[in-house]
């Protein structure tokens, strides 16, 4: 009897040690449907300015951009295009960037389908617009990279 009590003691510390186990695994990223690999940008070796770049991106696209482009990224159907694997931000990102911080109208495709709204111009800063593109660029099933208060200074009119 006491043996049974001990085992069965021990049978639900490790229930419960496996369980907080379990629910203590850190958040995976939020895309984690892609089937790109990530692990290129998550091996980088010094991926920490990256990182905190991205996070502030991540910020700022919560406050700003997803109002359109959606907490997912994927838009909404014939009003605003996504960034979710966007061809068109793939095939030229200066034109992309270009787009938010200058404002953007006028026909344009995106994976296919035609848009023609208005994108007003961003009312963040360079660094800011540079984050919230890094977050863009390394989530939403996009190819990763990275864009610096710099460039997007070179492409404001
Ligand atoms: C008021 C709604 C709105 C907000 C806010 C907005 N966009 Fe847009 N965005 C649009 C629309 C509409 C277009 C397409 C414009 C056109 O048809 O010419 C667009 C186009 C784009 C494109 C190019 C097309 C694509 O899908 O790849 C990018 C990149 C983009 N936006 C990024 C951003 C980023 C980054 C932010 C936040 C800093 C942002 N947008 C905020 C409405 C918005």
């Amino acid at each position: 009897m006491k043996n049974f009590k001990l085992l069965s003691i021990a049978t639900i510390a490790s229930i419960s040690l496996l369980l907080s186990c379990s629910s203590d695994k850190p958040k995976e990223s939020t895309s984690t449907t892609t089937e790109e690999p990530k692990s290129m940008i998550d091996e980088a070796p010094s991926s920490s300015g990256l990182e905190t770049k991205i996070e502030a991106g991540k910020a700022n696209y919560e406050k700003t951009c997803f109002a359109c482009h959606q907490a997912d990224g994927k838009g909404l159907p014939a009003a605003f295009p996504p960034l979710l694997a966007s061809d068109y931000l793939a095939a030229d990102l200066s034109r992309a960037i270009s787009g938010v911080v200058n404002g953007l109208s006028g026909e344009i495709t995106v994976n296919g389908e035609k848009y023609n709204q208005v994108m007003p111009a961003s009312t963040l800063t360079d660094e800011e617009i540079a984050d919230v593109f890094t977050y863009i660029l390394n989530n939403f099933d996009n190819k990763g990279g990275e864009v610096t208060a710099a460039e997007v200074k070179a492409v404001r009119k």
